[in-house]
């Protein structure tokens, strides 16, 4: 099996394998940090640690040592960084295989390649085995450092403040809003800038398992922190991806605009995608790094608009065909698919990334009802019930004749952006053989009026 066939070049995947959630994203002296879950053994979920890349542009990555180590009794769940004091501090779950979950703290002083384990730790404890993933940034405000942690369990997010990172106190619990799934994991609670001004804070919550669309997912709500309490505008769910492979969204705790990484895959098959079955296997990407906005809506109130960073890569035309195929170039190239349509109601624009063995990948908008989708079921390369289940599917209320769609395409995921990254699909898509033709198909009525093609290199 040549796995190396489905590498990504843009999105980050461990040298071998597996990995689940980003931690630790955090900006210092000019490097940006991605820790992150992973099993440095074998290609699937077990023996956690903190494995550790640097990046200075967000899209080269250089692998280094791991940062936070699996003892035997004991493992280093998700958790995030903060500078203090000049220093590099890790907030972080152990998971004890008592069952025990704790809060604990670690500091770097060789600018994040290796932590010493405070020796007071742990620093929360509650005596709970469903309490994890602690996210903490330094709140101006009440000059103090805040924590969002979840009692998984029980679907609360708890909040906590300290002006040390040692001595937490109790503000708030947020419980059982949205979609509770079996578990909450992962919060994030941000400040994120407003289109028209200001900002507002949004407070994204990961379920797993339960997903409307199955497995796991990430949801938000947009509200107000006062320091102590966080209040939702109201407690409709709003989904952060329409795909099935965005997962454990963190932000950098110290970058503006605001920045996030997630876990592109999903628990439902994270273990059984394709890979060599060797010890030179992995499985996991990240999705590409995005910035985040809050837009206004007529019905939804304020909606997350993303835009992936993919400012230092660089673009060449696929110039072969037309307005209703491309031929690609061989070699499996990453593609950026871009395109803006205006519709006749009724009508609907269609996309296919195709191979030559009779497989394809599908999406498209149809004014008709509003309604994006993202098809990967008839790919070939992957059959899993969950993994080809499903289209995934958006709605925009409005309906709206005009759409632009912006697909980036990287050997084993898709990730499209429609109507200003308003409506965001995260998906992993295996083919059996590499797609060579782009086909765009209108259904009744319609022009493009701009479509471009480019493969990306770095
Ligand atoms: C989310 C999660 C977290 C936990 C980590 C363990 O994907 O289950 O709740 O800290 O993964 O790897």
């Amino acid at each position: 099996l040549n796995q190396d066939r489905w590498r990504p070049y843009f999105h980050y995947s461990p040298h071998y394998g597996f990995m689940n959630d980003p931690n630790g994203l955090v900006e210092y002296k000019g490097e940006y940090h991605l820790y992150y879950q992973c099993n440095p053994y074998a290609p699937i979920v077990g023996h956690v640690h903190w494995c550790h890349a640097v990046s200075r542009d967000l899209i080269r990555w250089e692998p280094l040592p791991i940062a936070l180590f699996e003892y035997n009794n004991s493992m280093p769940f998700s958790g995030s960084c903060v500078v203090y004091n000049d220093s590099l501090v890790a907030i972080y779950t152990r998971s004890y295989d008592t069952g025990t979950q704790t809060q604990n703290v670690a500091i770097s002083h060789d600018n994040g390649r290796t932590f010493a384990e405070y020796p007071g730790n742990p620093v929360i404890d509650i005596g709970s085995s469903s309490f994890r993933d602690p996210q903490v940034f330094y709140h101006i405000p009440t000059g103090e450092f805040k924590m969002a942690v979840a009692l998984a369990g029980e679907h609360c997010i708890r909040f906590y403040g300290s002006a040390d990172l040692i001595h937490w106190r109790k503000l708030s619990d947020f419980c059982k809003a949205g979609n509770q799934g079996i578990n909450y994991e992962c919060p994030n609670l941000v400040r994120l800038p407003t289109e028209g001004g200001g900002r507002k804070w949004v407070l994204f919550i990961s379920i797993n398992p339960g997903a409307p669309q199955g497995g796991s997912t990430t949801q938000y709500f947009v509200g107000d922190f006062d320091g102590t309490t966080f209040t939702p505008d109201d407690y409709a769910t709003k989904p952060l991806d329409f795909g099935k492979d965005n997962y454990a969204l963190q932000f950098y705790s110290n970058v503006d605009p605001p920045t996030a990484i997630a876990w592109l895959s999903n628990w439902q098959y994270c273990n059984e995608t394709p890979t060599a079955t060797d010890d030179s296997g992995w499985r996991g990407m990240m999705t590409l790094p995005r910035t985040f906005r809050l837009v206004p809506t007529a019905d939804n109130g304020l909606i997350l608009a993303q835009t992936p960073l993919l400012n230092h890569v660089q673009r060449a035309a696929v110039e072969h065909g037309d307005n209703s195929r491309r031929v690609l170039p061989k070699g499996n190239k990453p593609l950026e698919i871009c395109l803006n349509v205006n519709l006749k109601r009724g009508s609907r624009v269609v996309l296919y990334l195709q191979s030559a063995f009779d497989e394809q990948l599908e999406w498209g908008y149809d004014a008709n009802n509003g309604q994006l989708w993202v098809d990967r079921g008839k790919t070939k390369g992957f059959r899993q019930r969950f993994f080809t289940d499903k289209v995934s599917a958006a709605v925009i209320p409005e309906s709206t004749t005009s759409i632009d769609l912006c697909a980036f395409y990287d050997r084993s995921c898709f990730e499209l952006y429609a109507s200003n990254g308003t409506r965001v699909c995260s998906s992993l898509v295996f083919f059996k053989l590499d797609p060579v033709l782009l086909q765009v198909e209108i259904v009744g009525e319609g022009d493009i009026t701009n479509l471009t093609v480019n493969t990306l290199s770095l």
